[in-house]
């Protein structure tokens, strides 16, 4: 199954309007410059950024993400975004359990379980992470933890169209550490098997690698088996980095 690869730049909490404003200006212009290309780009900006950015990339193929959203449409909820903002603003995706929100705002698998029901509500793409710590796959468990993280997080209802995985060892994101292709390979091969029976059309779900993703790592890991793209935190923050990343596969 040929399956277009994503690249997707998860900004995390960084930037003020004008650097965002300028990045996505930026990648907009040398994505319209390179005419048809083999992949489909997107940025996820902080909550504030997204309408600037959304308005600023509205004519281009960059899509917006946010990078997380409630599990409610409205009301009495303070802090929280809903996904019906999310699409007002322009998006058609959003980034979901990023072990950073596991992490600093404890989501379980069922919180994430419904935020994606909830974004999917709103015909938004659910980007689901998942990924162990580094204690976990030294002991052996990586497949079993993401095992258990799929089979929570993914929502009934999900298909290929409004789902995509992100495979993030957590150990290797942000330190500069990347999983060897054949880790890559192997989980995600793990993770292509799991996904029967949880989504429709399993073969057709794009499963992004995360993790220290840079120019010059990118060939040799979107090249894996499996591996349909990429979810890149601080080499998104540089549309010189980002670009290399993207056409490097
Ligand atoms: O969402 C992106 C990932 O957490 C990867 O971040 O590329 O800075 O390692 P990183």
């Amino acid at each position: 199954t040929a399956r277009r690869k994503l690249i997707a730049g998860n900004w995390k909490m960084n930037g003020l309007k004008a650097d965002g404003l300028d990045l996505a200006s930026d990648l907009a212009g040398r994505l319209k410059g390179a005419g048809p290309v083999a992949f489909d780009m997107l940025v996820c900006p902080p909550f504030p950024l997204l309408f600037p950015v959304g308005e600023a990339i509205a004519d281009s193929p960059l899509a917006l993400g946010g990078q997380d959203c409630a599990p409610k449409t409205s009301g009495a909820h303070t802090g929280d975004v809903a996904p019906t903002m999310l699409k007002d603003a322009g998006c058609r995706f959003v980034i979901l359990g990023h072990s950073e929100r596991r992490a600093d705002h404890g989501e379980s698998d069922s919180m994430v379980n419904a935020k994606a029901v909830a974004a999917h509500k709103e015909g938004l793409v659910a980007i689901v992470c998942v990924g162990e710590t580094e204690a976990q796959r030294d002991a052996g468990q990586a497949d079993a933890v993401v095992s258990g993280q799929l089979a929570g997080s993914i929502p009934a209802g999900a298909t290929a169209e409004n789902t995509v995985i992100a495979y993030e060892p957590v150990w290797a994101i942000g330190t500069g550490k990347t999983a060897t292709p054949d880790d890559v390979k192997a989980m995600h091969a793990h993770i292509r098997a799991e996904l029967a029976g949880k989504i429709a059309d399993p073969d057709k779900v794009r499963i992004l690698y995360g993790g220290s993703v840079k120019p010059g790592n990118a060939a040799e890991l979107m090249a894996v088996e499996n591996v349909d793209g990429a979810l890149v935190g601080g080499a998104s923050l540089k549309a010189d980095d980002f670009w290399g990343i993207a056409t490097a596969c």
